[in-house]
């Protein structure tokens, strides 16, 4: 078993999709009709999209035959048990409520305990969540250990919380404070995970200060492999272990199926208050669904309980996490800048870094990104200024770090094309100081990275 060093693909192509090929002048183009931004490129003018990790990955053969079972009764339907069964095998709480996505789950559970004079802490609010909360009139805190926020700093365990800032927190404004929330992987500070040390922390400071503990889960099975791998005393211990472990420590959660569901759609809220889960219910029958769909149908609940069962494979997650730093290992030796250790799902580009020439309000991430892609046809995703930089009360200022995460899709790209990736990005690395940056045109209020449009700067 460890006489072979090369970690392949523990799948085989079943199903294939083809990727259209284009050439740089057509992307050229495609880029002044999208006003610069990769959210309006068309997926088919897309090369390798690195755009997300979210619902892109390819299902398995058995989650599209567990499609078949799909049963679609409105209320009751075998498949919603089996749905939830296979949530409760990993998060035993209570009280499990289907929603379409992860934001559906966030835009209840926060119009719950949210609201104006409310303050929500997170190691680092994803930006749909943050967005949430904030459009509750309650203020989101971001309480990341100081090492989180920088980039070149090596810490097996960047997402943790800061606990002594999470204790001034609530000694401060304890009274303000709902529930405390800790995102495994930390996604926008690098998809860097939190450790179990730090969870039980969490858990007694909580504890201590009565409040309730969520996780914003997305990317739980990730996080579960990096303990067992980082951790002292893990390594002997199975993922389903772990992930149980962690989920005893909360009293709910969050969670996007399209990312460790395996799945192209859904997500659930979670936990153990009737109370809460009484208000969510009938908040998700409102925007959702009734409570045994959703937002979901019976296939898509399959298609999950299914994926639960394949994510915490170990020969999957031990590729997973490998080949993600493989593309993280060879963009370092090509003098690209990234945030280290590398994330789970992404690996992530310290723009500000390599351009220091692009002031981050001309937008480094959004420079480097548009570039991958005019070379390369490549699609990433800035996590920086763009996405961060616009304040509630119309201010801007630079985000904490510019960043272009390249996230990889699960079980849909080979080892191939993750080396044409290096080849372009290593080309981009030898004139990275002819990009220039970009002004924003036009821009909505909230999350304008979505839709704002831009102009080069010449
Ligand atoms: N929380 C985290 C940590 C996320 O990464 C995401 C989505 C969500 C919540 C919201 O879930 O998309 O199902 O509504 N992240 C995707 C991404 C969009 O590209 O990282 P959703």
């Amino acid at each position: 078993m460890d006489r072979w060093q090369t970690i392949i693909e523990p799948f085989r192509i079943h199903a294939v999709e083809p990727i259209r090929l284009t050439t740089e002048a057509e992307r050229e183009r495609a880029l002044a009709v999208a006003g610069y931004n990769l959210f309006n490129i068309h997926a088919d003018d897309v090369l390798i999209d690195l755009l997300t990790d979210s619902g892109t990955g390819a299902m398995s053969r058995d989650q599209w035959a567990a499609i078949q079972r799909g049963d679609e009764s409105y209320a009751g339907s075998p498949s919603w048990f089996a749905f939830r069964d296979a949530v409760q095998e990993l998060f035993p709480f209570t009280h499990i409520i289907p929603t379409h996505q992860g934001r559906a789950a966030e835009k209840i559970l926060y119009s719950v305990v949210g609201g104006p004079g409310k303050v929500i802490p997170n190691n680092t609010h994803f930006d749909t969540t943050r967005a949430n909360v904030e459009f509750t009139g309650a203020e989101a805190v971001d309480l990341v250990i100081p090492e989180g926020r920088e980039p070149a700093t090596i810490h097996p365990f960047k997402g943790n919380v800061d606990i002594a800032a999470l204790e001034r927190l609530l000694t401060e404004r304890g009274a303000d404070v709902p529930i405390v929330v800790v995102t495994i992987t930390n996604n926008s500070g690098g998809g860097q995970p939190v450790s179990l040390a730090n969870l039980h922390a969490v858990r007694e400071v909580c504890d201590r200060f009565g409040k309730p503990l969520f996780l914003d889960a997305c990317r739980f099975a990730e996080n579960a492999w990096f303990i067992k791998t980082r951790e002292p005393g893990q390594a002997d211990r199975s993922v389903k272990e772990i992930v149980r472990e962690v989920a005893s420590l909360a009293d709910g959660m969050t969670m996007s199926a399209k990312k460790d569901g395996l799945a192209n759609i859904g997500g659930w809220l979670a936990c153990n208050d009737d109370a809460l889960a009484e208000q969510c219910r009938n908040l998700l029958i409102l925007t959702e669904g009734f409570p045994t769909y959703g937002g979901l149908a019976g296939r898509d609940l399959e298609a999950i309980a299914q994926g639960l069962a394949e994510v915490i494979d170990e020969d999957y997650l031990r590729y997973r996490i490998r080949s993600t730093a493989y593309l993280g290992d060879a963009l370092l030796a090509a003098g690209i800048p990234c945030v280290q250790p590398f994330g789970g799902h992404a690996v992530y580009l310290d723009a500000r870094a390599l351009l220091p020439h692009i002031p981050p309000l001309e937008y480094p991430g959004q420079a480097l990104a548009v570039e991958l892609y005019r070379a390369g046809g490549i699609r990433g995703c800035e996590i920086g200024t763009v996405m961060f930089g616009r304040h509630p009360d119309g201010s801007e200022a630079p985000a904490a770090m510019d960043l272009v995460r390249l996230a990889i899709p699960r079980r849909t790209y080979t080892q191939s094309h993750v080396d044409y990736v290096i080849e372009v990005a290593r080309d981009l690395a030898t004139r990275s100081q002819d990009l220039r940056g970009y002004r924003i045109v036009k821009e909505p209020a909230a999350l304008r990275h979505f839709t704002a449009r831009f102009d080069p700067l010449r």
